[in-house]
């Protein structure tokens, strides 16, 4: 076994989704299709040395990702805007597998308090080597009901707090340069959009303006900044079970309505967002930049067109 190599992972209360649990339709599944099987992945310390900033990581997606970071042997500022105990049990859960983690509270949409999270982290951890993207939000409405409010809070949070922390973040990239004995890249940006960077959503105009402005921010940022060699990826989440979208999964109707947008037929866990930023952040994907990976069960692909067309 490979000294790197440690566990497989199991999902520890710091993985678990918060919100009530349910098996999808099972009738629905063995009727049809072969029961969904979840991968045990062999978790290889392919970060160890790293140093990442997780916006939004007491929660959801974000937890997810802090979580896999951590198992992969980064250092971790896990920030958060509200919830201080649960950016807390994130930072414990990755101080039991050894990584250092601190808590850190920013509104990523405030110049300043981005400012200030990033000089915590490089007063704690020296640098900063990695930054997940990650916090976000949605209000919802019909777009001749949508207020002001409504609109500005979700693109001030999903797509000026992005932009505020990728700055900073290149900022401390360009002035430490390349360290050759912890990766190939001076630094990597990766931003969680969504499926709808390229699916319209109805009642959701001001989430899919924010996600859709995160593609092309993401994929300019990374044209600009490549011969620094730092890298600038994506990752698009599909339909991931978080409190996020909790009506869309937590009663058995919703999750058989829901499958119909899911060619692979089940929902996705924060853990597997977690996976894939984990291997954009390594130098197993070095020469991957300004893409965006769609880790959504085939929720791009269409699904209206399985019959017809
Ligand atoms: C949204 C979720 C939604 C998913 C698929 C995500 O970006 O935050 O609420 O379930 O896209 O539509």
């Amino acid at each position: 076994m490979n000294s790197n190599e440690t566990l497989l992972e199991k999902p520890t209360q710091a993985m678990m989704p918060v919100g009530r649990m349910h098996m999808p339709d099972r009738k629905f599944i063995e009727e049809q299709f072969p029961e969904p099987v979840m991968p045990a992945c062999a978790i290889n310390k392919v970060l160890k040395g790293q140093k990442a900033i997780v916006t939004g990581g007491s929660s959801g997606i974000g937890k997810g990702v802090a979580t896999a970071l951590g198992h992969a042997g980064a250092d971790v500022l896990v920030n958060y805007t509200s919830r201080a105990e649960e950016a807390e049990k994130v930072a414990e859960e990755l101080r039991r597998c050894g990584s250092r983690a601190i808590t850190c509270k920013a509104d990523v949409s405030k110049e300043d308090q981005v400012q200030a999270m990033f000089k915590r982290a490089i007063e704690e951890f020296g640098t900063v080597d990695i930054l997940i993207n990650n916090a976000g939000l949605q209000k919802d409405a019909p777009v001749d009901q949508m207020t002001l409010a409504q609109w500005q809070q979700v693109l001030d949070v999903n797509l000026t707090g992005q932009f505020l922390c990728a700055r900073e973040a290149i900022r401390e990239f360009k002035r430490r340069g390349v360290r050759k004995d912890v990766s190939c890249a001076a630094g990597k940006i990766i931003c969680i959009s969504s499926v709808h960077e390229v699916i319209p959503w109805a009642g959701h105009v001001n989430y899919a303006a924010s996600k859709g402005g995160v593609m092309l921010m993401m994929k300019s940022i990374a044209q600009e900044v490549a011969p620094h060699r730092i890298r600038v990826n994506s990752v698009a989440p599909g339909a991931i079970r978080t409190p996020i979208n909790m009506q869309a999964w937590d009663t058995p109707e919703a999750y058989k309505d829901l499958l119909k947008l899911i060619p692979y037929k089940r929902i996705g866990e924060p853990i597997e967002i977690g996976r894939a930023a984990v291997w954009l952040a390594s130098d197993d994907s070095d020469y991957i930049h300004g893409a965006t990976i769609f880790v959504d069960g085939g929720m791009t692909l269409y699904p209206g067109f399985e019959t017809g067309g």
